[in-house]
């Protein structure tokens, strides 16, 4: 097939829920990929934060042939064991904050911080979860009622009932927002999606205080910031936040689609039988990928070099902003989930162009920002070649 073929079946049959980039993308490696025609282009989206080792990663594929050798689905699925499913259990529990006893996995992230909603309705008798404006937990109905943005919310109105709202960064506001009818505060300890904010390094452990105060049960959703994406393995880990649940998915299986939340046992001894489940739940394909992904995570301190090309590319953005003072707002983030904000989103969208144009892959995020947030395996040089290309098409809309 060539390109415009893909692009016309694509535009016929596929639902149009996105306003596509004009590239039919056909393999890839580490940080780069192919389109059709042969261009090569650098990924510094990582598939939205997903392909966290690189694409085509050999690790990937030999446990994904190896698993799938043996078996992809067990018989009664969740009723039966897998030694796949244990392995990884194992190994969550090296990396999980030690409060987090019993994990559930699940195929995506929304459906992860969906169960932790409903579950933390059962566990306490109560109805209403408080979310922060800004905020992306998902696309099914609980996880839109969830999110703190207009645009994935308005045109699905009403969505569920007992949803509210409060400041992202703002103790006060949630002090005020919780009472006794209050489920569940369900919180990203990095906004991703809503444009990369970074709260101050109380604001989460006031927040574990004042939803321990009032009953409440904090859910860390750790989709986008989990497994490295920021330095650490998670946010909430580092930092010492004890919640109740914390909900993964993008990173863990490095591309394959995989998810999980893991709780407290105070909250898993109020669970039982028939609260939660799912046909492909903790599938042993799934779980020898998220296995092979951590293992290499942790093999290569992969946290060290997040913590430096995160620097590298602070220091680059700095420069941009100095240089460009009238083009540049800001530069915030954290390892390698960054974020610079332009102008205004007509001067984001023509930088995105021109990067892409020049062959790189960024996203535009909230309008005027870019978001950067490569493989966390990313080399100095292969970061270094697309921050130069950032730069030129930066220098390029400037002119
Ligand atoms: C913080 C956060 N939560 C949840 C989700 C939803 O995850 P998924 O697309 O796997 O359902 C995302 C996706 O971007 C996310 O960034």
């Amino acid at each position: 097939m060539s390109s415009i073929v893909t692009f016309e079946i694509e535009d016929r049959y596929m639902a149009p829920f996105f306003p596509k980039q004009k590239i039919s993308i056909e393999r890839g490696e580490g940080v780069f990929v192919w389109d059709e025609e042969g261009r090569r282009y650098i990924d510094f989206t990582s598939g939205w934060g997903v392909t966290c080792i690189g694409h085509a990663q050999p690790v990937i594929t030999e446990a994904l042939v190896s698993q799938s050798r043996k078996i992809l689905q067990n018989p009664n699925s969740g009723l039966t064991y897998s030694p796949a499913r244990a392995g990884l259990l194992l190994l969550m529990k090296e990396v999980l904050p030690s409060h987090l006893t019993h994990i559930f996995f699940s195929n995506s992230g929304a459906e992860a911080n969906d169960a932790a909603i409903k579950l933390a309705r059962k566990v306490t008798g109560r109805l209403d979860v408080i979310s922060t404006h800004q905020s992306f937990h998902g696309r099914t109905i609980s996880t839109a009622s969830a999110t703190g943005q207009a645009k994935h919310r308005e045109k699905f109105n009403p969505l569920m009932p007992n949803y509210r709202f409060v400041t992202y960064g703002d103790p006060d506001d949630l002090k005020q927002a919780l009472d006794s009818d209050v489920a569940a505060f369900i919180i990203e300890p990095i906004q991703g999606e809503g444009g990369v904010h970074v709260p101050s390094k109380l604001y989460l452990k006031e927040v574990e205080r004042l939803c321990r105060e009032n009953g409440t049960l904090l859910i860390a959703d750790e989709v986008q910031t989990g497994f490295c994406r920021t330095g650490p393995m998670f946010v909430t880990g580092e930092m010492g936040v004890n919640v109740d649940f914390l909900t993964m998915a993008k990173g863990i299986a490095g591309g394959f689609p995989f998810g999980g939340f893991a709780m407290s046992g105070q909250v898993a001894s109020r669970l039982e039988f028939g609260d939660h489940g799912g046909t492909y739940c903790g599938n042993p394909l799934g779980c020898a990928v998220a296995h092979a992904v951590i293992r290499y995570l942790l093999d290569h301190k992969i946290s060290e070099n997040v913590e430096k090309m995160g620097s590298i590319c602070l220091a680059r953005m700095a420069e941009w902003k100095q240089n460009h003072p009238e083009a540049i707002g800001d530069i915030r983030g954290k390892g390698l989930l960054l974020l610079v904000e332009f102008a205004d989103a007509e001067y984001a969208a023509k930088v995105a162009d021109e990067c892409l144009t020049r062959g790189l892959f960024v996203r535009q995020t909230q309008g005027s920002g870019i978001r950067v947030f490569p493989a966390l395996n990313i080399k100095e040089a292969e970061l270094e070649e697309g921050l130069a290309v950032m730069q030129a098409a930066v220098e390029a809309v400037v002119a």
